[in-house]
């Protein structure tokens, strides 16, 4: 898939253009009472755009946004407090131009030929998987690309019905043209089904839209985009939502499952209202969103595409659980931070067990995981943190076999067994080749994990092992929990299952897969991928490798 970064320029211009244009970045500045010469001025501003494309640290940003007085909370946006538009009279009608018109909300698309496609091409393909595709491929096909040039407009069901409609006879009156007007001035912008009442739904927003653009009523949505699998509470729903005179509807929607946290949605509205402000200082999250609400929501449907909820770690609370008193690794990892200096790239952070541990010692650290569970848990944990622990934490969603590092870190981690989960050598080189790119000059690449354990894997696959009680933390009500598991010699696949069973008899499962490796094969893996072994070790402590020990504990170069 094409990889879509945040913003992305577009030619598409509002047909409904009352703005005033850009005002120059460094007049603005100076009427703000900014006194920078114009050089300086720009220097500033070029240095402000690179820390913000390449993911610089939040104070450091902070910091030279307040420089160019382009820093403060959102404004509310006055357009939205006009009077609703008297939309009466077609509003299906307009509800359907509206979809077709923005090519963000060609929703029609999507269901008329991506999903049913989907659904013909593979019928197992699970339907959360079918409408993340729809999803995305509607967001990365009906958009206009940087070149202003519409890519794959096949795709596009092909009336530009918005311009025929305006050319119609009779043409269409003042009411009908003020209805398109109100749906197109509602910013195109990203919520949770929260619940539904009836018909309705209500909604939460995602991204801090002020008052006048956020529904105090439940929202009539329909026909949701992508309807391949019914909506449901906790999806995250892209649409127009506006307020008229039968109420809230939600226009051009699209529901996806598995979008991004909260909080890594508004860190990139947040981000790019920093950048707009260098030429409108006025930008609000409403005007943002207007002109640029779908290069966001390619981003979620990008981010719900990685991971799909096919998610083996997708019990994020309760891995913490388990692992709460797993602290062995955490001298030997934050060692290294500290030789290193920072700052520290962890491939598969997942909780945040250990990236947190690095952050509380002063580093800056980025984490990449491909479970959006696992990054919601990580998100929730980052809220409970001091202000310093979370300036200096950033996470992504990413694969770490294909992910595109920004940056080159003096130390790259991949600890707790991740590289298990590169099922065969492959998919092991082709993280290493990310883990090369990512490491600057000299740097170090540190990780853990298993080596065949015979014995483990001749263990009963019925029976139950390490039975636990424990306290769920997401009800307080007592969950016990063992896990089983079973060893496959073709693939050489350890199979660990956790099961969690409820008081009511209600089971949770996260169905785990460890690809095992040699110790010969993992050596020569390594250095065929051109790195040097610096330290092996079989436990935390540096104890000697013996021909029977089941870790490997390896700091390469
Ligand atoms: C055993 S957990 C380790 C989590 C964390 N590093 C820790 O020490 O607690 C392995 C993590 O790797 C992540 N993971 C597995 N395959 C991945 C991939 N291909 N790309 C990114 N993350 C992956 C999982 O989602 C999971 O969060």
């Amino acid at each position: 898939m094409k990889n879509v970064s945040w913003p992305e320029r577009t030619s598409r211009t509002d047909p409904f253009h009352d703005e005033p244009p850009a005002r120059s970045g460094f007049e603005d500045y100076q009427r703000r009472g900014g006194t920078a010469t114009e050089e300086q001025y720009e220097r500033l501003a070029n240095e402000l755009v690179a820390a913000l494309s390449s993911g610089g640290r939040p104070e450091s940003i902070q910091q030279q946004a307040r420089a160019l007085l382009v820093w403060g909370p959102a404004r509310p946006d006055r357009r939205t407090e006009l009077p609703p538009a008297p939309y009466i009279p077609k509003v299906d009608d307009v509800a359907r131009i509206a979809a077709d018109f923005c090519p963000i909300a060609a929703t029609e698309a999507a269901d008329r030929i991506l999903g049913p496609l989907a659904l013909a091409l593979d019928p197992a393909i699970p339907e959360h998987r079918t409408t993340q595709l729809a999803a995305l491929a509607h967001h990365v096909f009906m958009l206009p690309d940087g070149s202003g040039r519409k890519v794959g407009r096949s795709f596009d069901p092909g009336k530009s019905s918005f311009e025929q409609w305006l050319r119609r006879k009779p043409r269409p009156s003042a009411a009908e043209r003020g209805a398109l007007r109100a749906v197109y001035r509602a910013p195109y912008s990203a919520w949770i089904l929260h619940r539904q009442v009836g018909d309705e739904w209500i909604l939460e927003d995602l991204v801090g839209l002020t008052p006048p653009s956020v529904p105090t009523e439940p929202v009539q949505i329909g026909p949701i985009g992508c309807p391949i699998r019914e909506a449901r509470p906790g999806d995250t729903l892209l649409a127009r939502v506006v307020r008229g005179p039968d109420g809230w509807r939600a226009f051009a929607p699209i529901a996806i499952p598995g979008g991004p946290p909260r909080h890594k949605i508004q860190t990139w509205v947040h981000t790019e209202l920093i950048r707009g402000r260098l030429t409108q200082r006025s930008l609000t999250v409403e005007r943002l969103l207007r002109r640029r609400g779908h290069v966001l929501a390619r981003r979620i449907c990008e981010w719900a595409w990685i991971a799909g909820d096919d998610d083996p770690y997708g019990l994020g609370p309760l891995y913490d659980l388990e692992y709460v008193n797993h602290t062995e690794d955490l001298r030997h990892y934050t060692d290294l931070a500290i030789e290193s200096d920072g700052p520290v790239l962890e491939l598969g952070c997942g909780t945040g067990r250990l990236l947190l541990s690095i952050a509380a010692m002063g580093f800056a650290v980025h984490g990449v995981d491909r479970s959006a569970t696992m990054l919601a848990q990580l998100d929730e944990k980052l809220a409970r943190q001091g202000a310093g622990i979370r300036s200096r934490v950033t996470f992504g969603r990413g694969d770490f076999q294909t992910w595109t590092p920004n940056r080159q870190y003096p130390l790259v981690l991949l600890p707790f067994n991740a590289i298990h989960h590169c099922r065969h050598r492959d998919e092991m080189v082709a993280m290493l080749g990310v883990v090369r790119r990512a490491l600057a000059p000299g740097g170090i690449f540190a990780l853990d994990c298993y080596l065949p354990d015979l014995e483990l894997y001749d263990r009963d696959p019925d029976q139950r092992f390490e039975e636990r009680i424990f306290e769920d933390p997401r009800t307080g009500a007592r969950l016990r929990s063992w896990e089983q598991g079973w060893w496959d010699t073709k693939t050489q696949i350890h199979h660990v299952v956790y099961v969690y069973c409820h008081e009511d008899g209600r089971e949770e499962r996260a169905h785990l897969q460890f690809s095992m490796y040699e110790l010969d094969e993992l050596r020569a893996t390594f250095t065929e991928a051109g790195f040097e072994i610096v330290n092996e070790a079989s436990d935390f402590s540096g104890g000697a490798l013996l021909a029977d020990s089941l870790k490997w504990v390896g700091v390469l170069r």
